[in-house]
């Protein structure tokens, strides 16, 4: 594509001017985007650094957006627990959060005040689509005083029926901090799993999956330390149990970068959603990527012309009926509180 060819999906032109303003992107990029789809992420990456300014907007974005988005526009990223914390700390009138509608949920609990956006309403999730607040009332009948603990991947209605909400990143430590022997832990059974094999408290179990994680087997898993004697193979718990034996490490999205990140291994394989290693590799050149591609559909319904199109319009704002904000809040606070 020639310098003032149109780029079609938004009839944004690459002009040598937008191919300056995003020179240094590129530069960072080029290893994880063929310079033939340049032309038509580069208006795009402009307009929407330039809307994001003057609607004094920010944009959050969770580790498995692609890389134009998580290194083109984002300003802040992480797991689902930063992007909670980071959604209390701004200070913008404006969010975007560029992740699945949960996510954004969150922000919109712990920012009642503030609008927040999700570029595409049907960005969903197979783990908060298997459980319903009415489940949850079920379940607190069947086992009367067991507190619930609720993964932060479930719908606001979920979380209002919920103790406490936990991420990943600290689901033990929430789970332990309740001083129950027992505890109702919804609705990833392979994360409940994991943390019950961490804990000496008893973990009743959902069975709703991560249809991404799901997929991965021990035997893909052992087909990489076959075929490569020195990898460090990190997986998500969201993986099923005979997966995450074969690991080497088991983290949040945000653990995982932070154990590339110290022990700077040669080669690795991140058994999680593909973006994570693309994002991953632009910050290690000098590491081997493993490039398993689980691909979840729902965070790849973002894109940067669906941004755009969210900060020119304002839409889909977030909204959250008041009578489950309030209780939801509370399930997301606790968990904030402990750590
Ligand atoms: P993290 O909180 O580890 O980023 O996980 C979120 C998620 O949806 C994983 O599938
Ligand atoms: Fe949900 Fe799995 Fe997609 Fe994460 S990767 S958003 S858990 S479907």
């Amino acid at each position: 594509m020639t310098a003032t060819q149109r780029t079609g999906a938004t009839d944004l032109p690459y002009t040598p001017e937008v191919a300056q303003a995003a020179a240094l992107t590129y530069e960072r990029l080029r290893h994880v985007i063929p310079a033939i789809e340049w032309p038509v992420h580069a208006p795009l990456i402009v307009a929407i650094n330039e809307l994001k300014r003057r609607r004094n907007a920010i944009i959050l974005a969770h580790n498995y957006q692609t890389p134009e988005i998580f290194h083109g526009v984002a300003d802040l990223s992480g797991d689902s627990l930063a992007l909670a914390r980071q959604a209390v700390e701004t200070d913008a009138e404006v969010i975007v959060l560029c992740g699945v509608h949960f996510m954004a949920e969150t922000a919109k609990l712990l920012n009642p005040e503030k609008t927040i956006l999700i570029p595409d309403l049907e960005a969903g999730c197979s783990l908060a689509a298997s459980i319903t607040a009415e489940d949850v009332r079920l379940l607190r009948e069947r086992y009367p005083s067991v507190p619930v603990v609720t993964y932060v991947n479930t719908s606001a209605a979920v979380k209002a029926e919920s103790d406490i909400c936990c991420t990943s990143a600290n689901a033990v430590e929430v789970v332990e901090s309740l001083g129950s022997e027992r505890v109702i832990f919804l609705p990833d059974e392979f994360l409940a799993r994991h943390i019950a094999s961490q804990t000496e408290v008893d973990v009743i179990i959902w069975k709703g999956h991560c249809e991404v994680h799901e997929r991965f087997t021990s035997d893909d898993l052992s087909g990489y330390r076959q075929q490569f004697s020195d990898i460090q193979i990190l997986a998500h718990p969201e993986c099923p149990p005979d997966v995450l034996a074969e690991a080497d490490f088991v983290g949040s999205t945000s653990a995982m970068i932070g154990h590339v990140e110290k022990n700077r291994p040669q080669r690795v394989v991140l058994i999680t959603e593909c973006s994570m290693s693309d994002n991953v590799a632009v910050e290690f050149p000098e590491i081997e990527f493993i490039r398993p591609c689980n691909l979840c559909p729902h965070m790849k319904r973002i894109t940067l012309p669906k941004i755009l199109r969210s900060l020119q319009t304002l839409e889909h704002q977030v909204e959250i009926d008041l009578q489950v904000a309030e209780p939801a809040r509370r399930a997301l606070e606790r968990m904030l509180a402990v750590g």
